[in-house]
């Protein structure tokens, strides 16, 4: 898959709600319950990063779900690629963006957010075709303010801003015209995920679907 190719379907990713949970899953049985619980809030495009030993099977799991688009997170090496992939993952986000993990993305046809955190990364992508980017880590890397100051050199470049964002701070973001939407684990904590606390995250979810940009 050309990067160009990545983009188009990475940005039909990121229109479908303001917020892409970023979920950090310990038990694949609480795999579906929460896919369902942020489906249901209005949040379809979900995250899962491979930080677990059960992320793999979370994937597998989420990725029946009805209406849930599920993706793998976290991908630093063309392995992890592979393994998404084989998952079932619609798609792939990285912190950072090597070579390597950009090769192995584009010859496993896995559509990436890849990331960046300064114009000469940013710009580095854009040569190799990649117009939409994870802008990594958001509030430590500078912030709003930060992107809001890429918009005008490099228009060409849409992010999904990440790290340090909740519900105060994501309208900040939201509000730029280089920002196609946000990613957060504000919506389904750790905690309210060990809890089965459903509802609770329903409720997140649905406010943050109902964020204007
Ligand atoms: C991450 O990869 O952990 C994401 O950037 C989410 O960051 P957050 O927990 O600060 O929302």
């Amino acid at each position: 898959m050309t990067p160009d190719h990545a983009s188009t379907l990475t940005a039909e990713v990121c229109a479908l709600a303001p917020v892409i949970p970023v979920l950090v899953v310990k038990d694949a049985a609480h795999a579906a319950p929460l896919a369902r619980a942020l489906v249901a809030g209005g949040l379809p495009a979900l995250e899962v990063t491979l930080r677990t030993p059960a992320a793999l099977d979370v994937i597998r799991e989420m990725a029946t779900v009805e209406g849930g688009v599920v993706g793998a997170g976290t991908l630093l090496t063309p392995a992890d690629v592979e393994r998404a992939k084989e998952a079932g993952a619609s798609f792939g986000v990285s912190p950072g963006a090597t070579p390597l993990l950009l090769e192995a993305a584009e010859a496993n046809d896995l559509p990436l957010l890849p990331g960046a955190a300064s114009a000469t990364e940013a710009m580095a992508l854009l040569e190799r075709g990649y117009r939409v980017q994870k802008f990594f880590p958001a509030e430590a890397a500078g912030g709003a303010s930060f992107l809001k100051s890429l918009a005008s050199p490099l228009p060409q470049i849409r992010f999904c801003p990440t790290g340090g964002i909740g519900a105060d701070n994501a309208p900040d973001y939201l509000a730029l015209p280089n920002v196609a939407c946000v990613g957060g684990s504000w919506v389904a904590t750790g905690a309210m995920v060990e809890a089965g606390d459903w509802d609770g995250i329903t409720a997140l979810a649905a406010a943050a679907a109902k964020l204007p940009r």
